[in-house]
């Protein structure tokens, strides 16, 4: 794996590697699961006597999640984006329903997924670095992962090595990036 991540030396370095993948591939069974465990929490009963609450989740993951991920060639993906820019004129409406969309959206998930797995790291006393520079064709290969699949990114964890660690941490100041509003 770190020849795959150009030996960069939070790699060659690291005791494990994580690679967090994303499967937008896997949507119809995750939506499936979803409703699954709903239906469980909510056993069957004629419409008019559902709360609006159940309503709104069995359609979520019924109805909204298999349009916005289902797509046909980008074909489908585009009527809806154009459906989308018309009502969108009138009203808020959620606008991320092309396959590219959805791409950025699996994405950002997983980068919470791997976030939250830095952060617990940190807390029982680990060291990470999240790495985006890595040859994701050929990572995919080695993990012979499937063709929907797509690397998110590579974690490696463990002690540090003084080696490993690039030098003092750099921030933007606070001032340039957090703008309060109103007030
Ligand atoms: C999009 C992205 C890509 C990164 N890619 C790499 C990488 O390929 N190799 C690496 O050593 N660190 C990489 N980093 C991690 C940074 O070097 C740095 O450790 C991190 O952004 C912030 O860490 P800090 O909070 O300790 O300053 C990447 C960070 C981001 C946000």
């Amino acid at each position: 794996m770190a020849p795959l991540c150009f030996n960069q030396n939070a790699a060659r370095t690291a005791q494990q590697l994580v690679v967090f993948v994303t499967r937008k591939d896997l949507w119809r069974s995750r939506a499936k699961a979803n409703l699954d465990m709903i239906r469980q929490m909510y056993p069957e009963k004629p419409k008019d006597q559902q709360s609006r609450r159940e309503r709104v989740i069995k359609a979520y993951y019924s109805k909204l999640i298999p349009n916005v991920y289902f797509d046909l060639f980008g074909l489908y993906g585009w009527l809806k984006y154009i459906m989308v820019l018309i009502t969108g004129l009138f009203r808020p409406i959620y606008r991320e329903v092309r396959a590219k969309d959805m791409r950025v959206v699996v994405h950002k998930t997983c980068g919470l997924a791997a976030q939250n797995f830095m952060i617990s790291m940190a807390a029982i006393g680990y060291d990470t670095c999240p790495m985006e520079g890595s040859d994701t064709w050929r990572v995919k290969r080695l993990l012979d992962l499937p063709r929907g699949a797509e690397i998110n990114m590579i974690v490696s964890w463990g002690i540090r090595k003084p080696e490993g660690v690039y030098g003092e941490r750099f921030r933007i100041p606070f001032d340039e990036i957090y703008r309060r509003m109103g007030q």
